[in-house]
């Protein structure tokens, strides 16, 4: 059988708490020094706030399937939320909808960078933030190590560490953390 290696939750509390703290400091510093930055209007605009709103969904998909996986991991939890008569049917929907999520993930996080990568673009690079760059920068990291993890290498440990790097949840603290200030800087 095979160990997982990592607790994907293990630390993520903390994590998530320093992430903030640091997070808010930093918004403090660029906020006190923004200098009015341009806008863009019209068509442009809602082209790229259309792409916001796909990019997001496409995350909700990314991370909550990751929550769906926790959750099926610890029946109780499941068994606490839904009423006992429904228990055995809602297990082998969410089940059902987790093996979907499972089989289409590579590419729903593939498409995700597309739609954020195109968004920022659209945006204009002279609206772009120290936050919103972070974003991008975690989001081409997933889309990386992703690909080592489906694509086949002649070296193991690649994959191994290419695992490691990936598949966890920290990067998507950060994502969500960095964009939610980054947003409110622009
Ligand atoms: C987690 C990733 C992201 C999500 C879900 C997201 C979503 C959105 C949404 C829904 C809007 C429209 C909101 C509004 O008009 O008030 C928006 C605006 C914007 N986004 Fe993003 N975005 C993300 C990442 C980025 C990145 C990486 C950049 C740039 C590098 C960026 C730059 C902008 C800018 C400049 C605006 C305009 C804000 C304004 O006019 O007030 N976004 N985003
Ligand atoms: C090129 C695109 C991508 C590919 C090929 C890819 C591939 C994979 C593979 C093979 C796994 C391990 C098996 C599994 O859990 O299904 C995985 C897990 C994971 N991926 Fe991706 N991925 C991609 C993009 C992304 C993006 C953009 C994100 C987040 C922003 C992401 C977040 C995750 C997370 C959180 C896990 C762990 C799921 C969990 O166990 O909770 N992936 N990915």
């Amino acid at each position: 059988m095979q160990n997982r290696q990592i607790n994907p939750k293990q630390g993520l509390i903390p994590f998530s708490i320093l992430v903030v703290g640091i997070s808010s400091l930093l918004f403090l510093y660029l906020y006190l020094g923004k200098e009015p930055t341009v806008e863009i209007h019209g068509f442009r605009k809602e082209v790229a706030e259309i792409f916001g709103m796909a990019g997001f969904c496409a995350l909700a998909l990314i991370y909550g399937r990751s929550i769906l996986k926790l959750i099926l991991n610890e029946g109780t939890f499941l068994q606490r939320i839904i009423p006992d008569d429904h228990y055995d049917r809602s297990l082998s929907a969410s089940r059902k909808l987790l093996a979907f999520l499972n089989r289409t993930h590579k590419h729903v996080g593939a498409t995700a960078i597309v739609i954020m990568a195109t968004h920022a673009l659209l945006m204009g690079p002279a609206r772009w933030n120290p936050f919103l760059i972070s974003v991008l920068c975690l989001l081409a990291w997933q889309g990386i190590f992703g690909i080592f993890l489906v694509v086949r290498f002649p070296i193991n440990t690649l994959k191994k560490h290419g695992r490691m790097a990936h598949a966890q949840l920290y990067t998507g603290v950060m994502i969500g953390v960095f964009a939610a200030f980054g947003h409110l800087l622009v």
